[in-house]
């Protein structure tokens, strides 16, 4: 058989050997649930939480008990919205959330979904969001990165300029893609939340990390086991941040293998000078419009009178794994007038005979 060459990191990362060992072990030697137990087994499993959960906040420049687990970014963003419909004032039909083109379907979906009204904070020539004219919002939602275009945003600047306007604007980051290529600090940010998919930097799917900037602040928006001290009646005595935030059992085997995950990625993040060869054997061709940039993390293209649908089905049968559509971002591409893309995202099992083969395979389709 031929070789298979996976160039869709952006979609879902392939996991490290270190993930697959560490939740290995976790389910055939060291198994119990977290927080519940008091032998020494259970015990240790709140260890493993406990010490992934300060690796995490270490990661991400927060506290520990900032750090919330959840089942991945679109559970977490969908949280958000039931965390802040729960806190008085937080969000309700008077509610202005600003959003951008930018935006996958799981970050803004919740809130167009939600009793908020959303307006839409408009992209410069550069496809950012424009810092001059960020419009005056109770919550703000930033891309870090695009899952379309790959580059990053200042997200810093971005919230400092929307604080000039509202000072107590919740500010809301979407760092699904950016986690895999840049390093996130969310306290030099300022940022409320922050959300971010385990499976998109090698940990398995089911788990993701909600970061609370002032979690006190907030009300929970799950009940259930664990988050709860004491019961008067009607009087629930809820556990302090995080894990009042964490109702339920917790993706346990999944957050096992999210250190080792994190450690593979800061080792070997995937190569972005592959992207660029891609980009410059590509971008000569006049029969392909790039919509990305040559230096982003992401390469994204349309074919002249090729529907991207047909060039994903060839590719694939040539045993490359791409992704192609509208990759849950129909915003972006209304806005650049395309109904949908090629997306070649790297991960760092991708080499360079990767890359010439995929170019090879595509340069074929388009002297068809
Ligand atoms: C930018 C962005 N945000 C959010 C998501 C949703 O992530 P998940 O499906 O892991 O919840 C994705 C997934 O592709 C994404 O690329």
């Amino acid at each position: 058989m031929n070789k298979f060459i996976y160039m869709d990191a952006a979609a879902s990362f392939l996991k490290p050997q270190a993930v697959l060992e560490s939740e290995g072990d976790f389910l055939r030697n060291r198994y119990a649930n977290a927080g519940r137990g008091v032998c020494e087994r259970a015990a240790a499993v709140d260890d493993m939480v406990d010490k992934t959960r300060r690796f995490v906040a270490k990661f991400i420049g927060a506290d520990a008990d900032s750090i919330v687990f959840t089942f991945g970014a679109t559970d977490g963003f969908n949280r958000i919205v039931n965390i802040l419909k729960n806190t008085p004032g937080m969000l309700n039909k008077n509610t202005v959330c600003a959003v951008s083109d930018l935006d996958h379907h799981s970050f803004r979906g919740p809130f167009e979904m939600s009793p908020a009204k959303t307006i839409v904070c408009p992209l410069d020539k550069n496809m950012d969001i424009d810092i001059k004219r960020i419009p005056c919002a109770d919550i703000l939602l930033i891309t870090a990165m695009s899952n379309v275009l790959g580059h990053a945003q200042n997200v810093k600047k971005i919230i400092s300029v929307a604080r000039k306007a509202n000072p107590n604007v919740i500010a809301i980051v979407d760092c699904a893609q950016y986690v895999v290529h840049e390093k996130i600090d969310v306290k030099k940010w300022d940022c409320d939340f922050m959300c971010f998919s385990g499976h998109k930097i090698g940990a398995d799917t089911g788990v993701g990390v909600m970061y609370i900037k002032n979690p006190k602040r907030f009300s929970p928006d799950k009940f259930g086991g664990g988050m709860v001290a004491k019961i008067y009646g009607k009087k629930w005595i809820l556990e302090s941040a995080p894990i009042c935030f964490e109702a339920g059992t917790l993706p346990i085997t999944q957050i096992a293998g999210l250190m080792p995950a994190i450690d593979s990625l800061i080792d070997k993040r995937p190569d972005l000078d592959l992207i660029k060869y891609m980009y410059d054997e590509l971008d000569y061709l006049k029969q392909i419009k790039i919509l990305s940039k040559r230096d982003a993390a992401i390469l994204s293209f349309v074919i002249d009178g090729m529907h991207p649908l047909d060039v994903g089905t060839i590719l694939g049968v040539n045993n490359i794994c791409v992704r192609v559509g509208n990759m849950c971002a129909s915003w972006i591409h209304k806005y650049m007038s395309v109904s949908g893309c090629v997306r070649l995202s790297v991960g760092p099992w991708n080499t360079k005979s990767d890359a010439r083969a995929v170019i090879k395979a595509i340069k074929k389709i388009v002297e068809k």
